[in-house]
Order: C-alpha cells, then sequence, then structure tokens
C-alpha cells in the first residue's frame, strides 16, 4: 500500500491467469488511478509476456509463490479455470491478500463456503467478477425494477448464445449461465428470489459435457425467468426482456445505440374481479411509446476495479461478494442435479438472493 488513505492512495495487484480474459483486467489494472499492477502470473510465461507488452514494467512470473510473498501485492485477480480457482484463492487468502475471483466462484458450493468463510475470518475482501452488474444497462434495469417503473415483475427471459468455445472443464451452464444468474441475483428486489430450478441440457456433439442448455427458475411472487445457454448458436445474441405490468423492457447487448428499449405496452385486465370474471373479461392490450434511454459507454471493468478498491478501503462487502458468488454456485449446482434428473425442479434455499443496497 502507498500513501495511507490521502488523495493518491494506492493499492497494489497481481493478476494470475492471461489466456483470454485476463489481459481485459491486465489492461484496466493498468489503467487504473488507484492500483498499481505489479505482477502478471501465468503458467504460460510467454501469454504472460505477451499480455503486459514487451516494454512493461509489470513483472511477469509462472510462480504463485514468488507473487504471494511480494508485500507490495495487496489484492490477487484470479482469471484462470474454474476448476483452479479454490486452489490458487486458497492460498492467496493464506498469504493475506484480498481476492478478486473470476465467476464461477469456485466449482462447488462447498469450495465456495470455505472461500468465503476464509476470508471473512482473515477480515479480507473477497469479491466476484460479476462484470455485467457493473454495466450501465444492467443498473439501470436494477433501478428501474427497485423505484417500479416497470411495476409487478412478471418474467425474464435471457438468451445468451453463440458459436462458443467448449469449455474442457465445464458445462455449458458453468460457463455461460453464472452472468445472468449473477444480474438475475442483482436486479431482483426482495421476495421475488427463484424458488426452485429446471434445467435441461443437451450434447448433441458428443463433447461429454451440455453444450446447449435451458434453465427455469420460477420466482417468488409468480414471476418466472428462463434462461437459454448455447455453445452451438450460428449466430451471437446477447438478449434479455424483462416485462413487467407498467413497462417491458429490452436488453441487446450487441446494440451499442441502443442497448435498452422500454416499452410502454402490456396487457391490462381490470384489477379487483374474482377469478371466474377475471376469466370472462375482455383482455385489453396497451401499445405504447418505445423510449430507448441515454446511457453511458463504460467499461465496466473499469468500476469492477473501483468497486474492489473501495470495498478494500471502507472495509465493507463489495456489491459482488461472496456471498453472491454462492447464491450462484448453489443455483448451477442444483441445475446440475436437475439435468441429471431430467429436468425435474430442484428446490433452492436462497435466502436474500437480491444484492443488499443499490450503488
Ligand atoms: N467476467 C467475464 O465476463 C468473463 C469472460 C470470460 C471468462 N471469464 C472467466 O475467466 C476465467 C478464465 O477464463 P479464460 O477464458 O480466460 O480461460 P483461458 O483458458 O483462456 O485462460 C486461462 C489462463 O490461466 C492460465 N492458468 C491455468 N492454471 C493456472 C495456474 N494454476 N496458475 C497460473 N496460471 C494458470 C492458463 O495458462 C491460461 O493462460 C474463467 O473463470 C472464466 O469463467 C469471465
Amino acid at each position: 500500500m502507498t500513501n495511507h488513505g490521502g488523495a493518491g492512495y494506492r493499492l497494489g495487484v497481481a493478476v494470475v491467469g492471461a489466456g483470454y480474459w485476463g489481459p481485459n483486467l491486465i489492461r484496466n489494472f493498468s489503467n487504473s488511478p488507484t492500483w498499481d499492477l505489479h505482477w502478471v502470473c501465468d503458467l504460460d510465461e510467454e501469454r504472460a509476456h505477451e499480455a503486459v507488452g514487451r516494454h512493461s514494467t509489470v513483472r511477469v512470473t509462472r510462480s504463485l509463490e514468488t507473487v504471494l510473498s511480494d508485500p507490495l501485492v495487496d489484492a490477487v485477480a484470479i482469471a484462470t479455470p474454474a476448476a483452479t480457482h479454490y486452489r490458487i484463492a486458497s492460498a492467496c487468502l493464506s498469504a493475506d491478500k484480498h481476492l478478486l475471483v473470476e465467476k464461477p466462484l469456485a466449482r462447488s458450493v462447498e469450495e465456495g463456503e470455505m472461500l468465503v468463510e476464509e476470508a471473512e475470518r482473515r477480515g479480507l475482501t473477497l469479491m466476484c467478477d460479476h462484470t455485467y452488474c457493473y454495466t450501465p444497462p444492467v443498473r439501470h434495469v436494477r433501478r428501474l425494477i427497485a423505484d417500479g417503473s416497470i411495476g409487478q415483475l412478471q418474467y425474464l427471459d435471457s438468451v445468451r448464445i453463440n458459436l462458443g468455445l467448449v469449455q474442457p472443464d465445464i458445462d455449458v451452464f458453468w460457463d455461460l449461465a453464472p452472468h445472468d444468474l449473477s444480474i438475475l441475483d442483482f436486479v431482483l428486489p426482495e421476495g421475488c428470489q427463484p424458488t426452485s430450478v429446471s434445467a435441461l441440457g443437451a450434447d448433441p456433439i458428443g463433447a461429454g459435457r451440455t453444450c446447449v442448455g435451458y434453465l427455469t427458475l420460477p420466482l417468488l411472487g409468480g414471476a418466472i425467468a428462463h434462461l437459454h445457454v448455447n455453445w452451438l448458436s450460428p449466430t451471437k445474441i446477447r438478449r434479455t426482456i424483462i416485462a413487467g405490468s407498467q413497462r417491458m423492457v429490452v436488453w441487446d447487448d450487441l446494440k451499442p445505440s441502443q442497448r435498452l428499449s422500454m416499452y410502454d405496452r402490456g396487457v391490462d385486465i381490470p384489477e379487483g374481479l374474482a377469478e371466474d370474471d377475471r376469466r370472462k373479461v375482455e383482455i385489453s392490450y396497451r401499445i405504447g411509446d418505445m423510449v430507448a434511454p441515454a446511457l453511458p459507454e463504460r467499461e465496466a471493468l473499469q468500476d469492477v476495479s473501483a468497486e474492489l478498491f473501495a470495498a478494500i478501503l471502507e472495509g465493507r462487502p463489495p456489491l459482488t461478494d461472496g456471498h453472491s458468488g454462492l447464491r450462484i454456485l448453489r443455483i448451477l449446482e442444483a441445475a446440475s442435479r436437475s439435468v441429471i434428473a431430467g429436468g425435474s425442479p430442484v428446490s433452492l434455499e436462497v435466502p436474500g438472493l437480491s444484492v443488499a443496497a443499490a450503488s
């Protein structure tokens, strides 16, 4: 740490894993006004060199021990495959380093719980990189739900598909669904938690793991969430519909000029009628305006690194803390059980699914 707490106060960080995602963390920590990137660690040292650039002063190593023995390193960001998160994160906590861990937090609830407990025992920050929670569209949706603008939540329907890399250590649920589940966790208000999960998956190419998956999560209060994740789609789609009684929102993350569209559309049934009368009454369709809110274009990882810094400094849990990572792991484990059971619902006991305070 430098300049304890005053203006210009900075912390030291290392990034472990310089494959596909690690370079994004490396770039953001390098450009951050509050972080000093000291090390990049990868078993493939050449990759780490490429990620920092040939003329960088950031040091490169294959050895995690070297990184962890450097007192200038206050925090470690882990961007290695999911199966390695627990082992690397445990070593970092044992060396009293704060942590940013990529999604999914670990490969099982049990591993995740041990990490959360150990971080709490040592008074260290454990943050999950649930990147989408730091994007302007997701923050906006969260506000719309929280302030009642969309009315009573009816359903969320998310499609996250492309011709994706078939991961060696996890199936498509564990690879892609953490994005959508962490968004759900972030935007859903109290009293709207998923009560169960049904998952159907297929492996039509014989990869040995689910490549095409569908998750259905009934929500407390009567709404429902449905997620489609798929590595075998010819086109890339990143689209979520969030429907409420007052507004329906379409988030298309591949449309930078108009990521969010808010529709004043819906189906109205007069309130206060008995069930039988509701069936007989004429439904009216509301076809109002569409508004596209102006949102800043901002790289989410800037806010991820800023949140990690602020949480450490203020000694408070980050917005996407270890517990949010655990809630996602609980749903993923239940989904894996549901796949084995041919899609039967597996109940969830997920107390307080929504994240506490909005930023
Ligand atoms: N937040 C996001 O939007 C997002 C996007 C993509 C990937 N991810 C996550 O990032 C993580 C990494 O994914 P990826 O696609 O970059 O994987 P990758 O396979 O491309 O890269 C992983 C890197 O980690 C290195 N590595 C493996 N074990 C190591 C160890 N023990 N010590 C040091 N280095 C080691 C490998 O050599 C490789 O360079 C995963 O958890 C993934 O889910 C997050």
